[in-house]
C-alpha cells in the first residue's frame, strides 16, 4: 500500500551557509560562521560547494534527479548589510535567479529564512542575547517576504533553533562558543520569539503560501517504563523538542520545563508579557521536521551536566555524551548500528515520531532533512553509496507507514541535494546525492543514491523496498 498524496513533494535540502561560498563577494558581509571560523582558523565555508555560481547546474541536476522541491536558506548577511536595514539589490537578485532556476525546472523552491549564519553586525550586539535581533530579524524577514511573496510558496523561519542555540551557548562547540544555561535560555527564548513575531508580520503583510518552522525532531524513548525513566523521558522531550515544538505550534511554553528551568537557578526575567503574548497568539501553519535519529534515555544517576558532539568523526568515534544533571541522561542501543560520528541509524523514531507529532499538534508535516553522513572517496567514479540508499530506503519506508496510519506528511527532502560544507566537522563529512570534488574543480557526480532517488520520486515512492511495522 502508497497512499502518499499525489503532490508529495520529492526534494533535497542545502543552506546557505555550508553551500554558496562567496562569503564577501556582491555586497555581502560577514556572518557569524565567517567570523568564527576565520578566528579559530578552521575549516571554513568561503568557497564550500560554489552553489553561488553554479546554482544553475546544481538545479538542473535536482531536475535531471527526479526531484520536484528545493529546500534552501536566504543568507541574511547578503541581503541586509548593516545595522541600519541597508538593503543589498545583488543579494536579493541572486535569490530571485535561484528561485527562477527552480520554476523553470518545475521544482517547488522551499525557503528557509535563517539556518544560522547570523550577520556579524549583530552578534557583535549580543546576537541572539540581545532582544534587538528580533526586531532585526522580522525587518529582513519583511524584506524578504515583499521581495518575494508570489514566487515563494513554502516558507520556514528557523531552522532547528535547538541545535544552534544548544550548540552554541550551552555545548559551545558552535559560535559563540559559551557554556552557559542562563544564556542558552535567553537565546532559545529570543529565538522562538522572532519566529512568532515573523509569522505575524506574515499574515499581516498578507502574503501567500504557508509559513511553517523547521525543528532538530529528536523523537524520545525511554530504556524502559519505570517511572524515574517517565520522568527523565519528559525533561528530555522538553529539553530536544517541546520548546521548539509546542511554542510554534500551539503557542504554550511547557509550565513544567519553566519550573525546571528555575530549579536550575535560571532567571526568566527576561519573558516580558507582551512577547508572551506574541508567542501565544501566531502559530506556524506546518511543522518541518529534521530526523536523523532518536534519543534514548534513562534516568540521571550522577555527577554534573556534560554534553559533547563528536565533530571529529573516526578519530573520536564514541564520545559523544548527554547528560543533564538531575533531569536525564541518554543512553547508547548495544543493538544499533551508529555512524562514524556517533549518529544512531534508527528508521523506526521517525516513523513513531511523526505519529506522536501528528496526535499532539496535528498540523501538515514535512521531512526537512534527512541523511547519513559518510566518509567517501569522490575520485574514483561514480560513489556506490549503497549506505545511504539504504538508509534512505528505510526512513521514506517508516514515512510511508506512518501515513498509512493517518499521519499528514507533506514531503521528504534528503540531505544534502549535493556534498557541501558541514559545519565543525568541515567537508569529509558527505551526505550529498550528488558528488562534489571539493580537491579538483568542484566537479559534480551523481552518486548512485542520487539515480535511486530519482526512480523513488517518480513512481511516488512505489519502488521503495517496504517493511510493514
Ligand atoms: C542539521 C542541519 O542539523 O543537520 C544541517 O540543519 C546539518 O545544517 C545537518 O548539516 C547535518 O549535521 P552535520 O553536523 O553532520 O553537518
Amino acid at each position: 500500500m502508497n497512499n502518499l498524496r499525489r503532490d508529495f513533494l520529492w526534494g533535497s535540502a542545502t543552506a546557505s551557509y555550508q553551500c554558496e561560498g562567496a562569503w564577501n563577494e556582491d555586497g555581502k558581509v560577514e556572518s557569524m560562521w565567517d567570523h568564527y571560523l576565520h578566528e579559530e582558523h578552521l575549516e571554513n565555508g568561503d568557497v564550500a560547494s560554489d552553489h553561488y555560481h553554479r546554482f544553475a547546474e546544481d538545479i538542473r541536476m535536482m531536475k535531471e534527479g527526479g526531484q520536484n522541491a528545493y529546500r534552501f536558506s536566504i543568507s541574511w548577511p547578503r541581503i541586509i548589510t548593516d545595522e541600519s536595514g541597508h538593503v543589498n539589490q545583488k543579494g536579493l537578485d541572486f535569490y530571485h535567479e535561484v528561485i527562477r532556476a527552480c520554476r523553470e525546472n518545475g521544482i517547488e523552491p522551499f525557503v528557509t529564512l535563517y539556518h544560522w549564519d547570523l550577520p556579524q553586525y549583530l552578534q557583535k550586539d549580543g546576537g541572539w542575547l540581545n532582544r534587538a535581533t528580533c526586531d532585526a530579524y522580522v525587518r529582513f524577514a519583511e524584506t524578504v517576504f515583499r521581495e518575494f511573496n508570489g514566487e515563494v510558496s513554502c516558507w520556514t523561519t528557523f531552522n532547528e533553533p535547538r541545535w544552534t542555540i544548544v550548540n552554541g551557548y550551552l555545548i559551545g562547540n558552535y559560535p559563540p562558543g559559551m557554556h552557559d544555561g542562563q544564556m542558552t535560555a535567553i537565546g532559545g527564548y529570543h529565538i522562538m520569539l522572532a519566529s512568532a513575531l515573523a509569522v505575524e508580520r506574515f499574515r499581516s503583510m498578507k502574503i501567500s503560501g504557508n509559513i511553517g518552522i523547521v525543528h532538530s525532531y529528536t523523537p524520545v524513548e525511554g530504556v524502559d517504563s519505570r517511572p524515574e525513566t517517565l520522568t527523565a523521558m519528559r525533561y528530555a522531550d522538553n529539553f530536544m523538542n517541546n520548546w521548539i515544538l509546542d511554542v510554534a505550534a500551539k503557542g504554550e511554553i511547557p509550565e513544567d520545563f519553566l519550573e525546571a528551568l528555575k530549579d536550575k537557578g535560571i532567571d526568566l526575567s527576561f519573558m516580558k508579557p507582551e512577547d508572551l503574548d506574541a508567542i501565544r497568539r501566531n502559530h506556524v501553519d506546518f511543522l518541518g521536521l529534521n530526523y536523523y535519529a532518536r534519543a534514548l534515555i534513562k534516568p540521571y544517576t550522577s555527577g554534573e551536566t556534560e554534553l559533547t558532539v563528536n565533530n571529529k568523526g573516526k578519530a573520536a568515534k564514541g564520545t559523544t555524551t548527554t547528560i543533564i544533571k538531575g533531569w536525564f541522561e541518554q543512553a547508547r542501543d548495544p543493538s544499533s548500528r551508529y555512524t562514524e560520528w556517533d549518529t544512531e541509524i534508527y528508521p523506526r523514531g521517525l516513523y513513531e515520531g511523526l505519529l506522536k507529532a501528528w496526535s499532539r499538534y496535528h498540523l501538515p508535516m514535512y521531512v526537512t532533512e534527512n541523511g547519513i553522513g559518510y566518509y567517501e572517496d569522490v575520485s574514483q567514479g561514480e560513489v556506490q553509496d549503497d549506505w545511504r540508499v539504504s538508509f534512505m530506503n528505510d526512513h521514506i519506508n517508516a514515512i510511508m507507514n506512518a501515513a498509512e496510519e493517518g499521519a499528514d506528511v507533506r514531503g521528504y527532502f534528503a540531505w544534502s541535494s549535493f556534498d557541501l560544507y558541514s559545519w565543525k566537522n568541515g567537508c569529509e563529512k558527505r551526505y550529498g546525492l550528488v558528488a562534489v570534488d571539493f580537491a579538483h574543480g568542484l566537479k559534480r557526480t551523481p552518486k548512485k543514491s542520487w539515480h535511486w532517488y530519482k526512480t523513488v520520486a517518480e513512481s511516488n515512492g512505489d519502488t521503495i523496498a517496504r517493511e510493514k511495522y
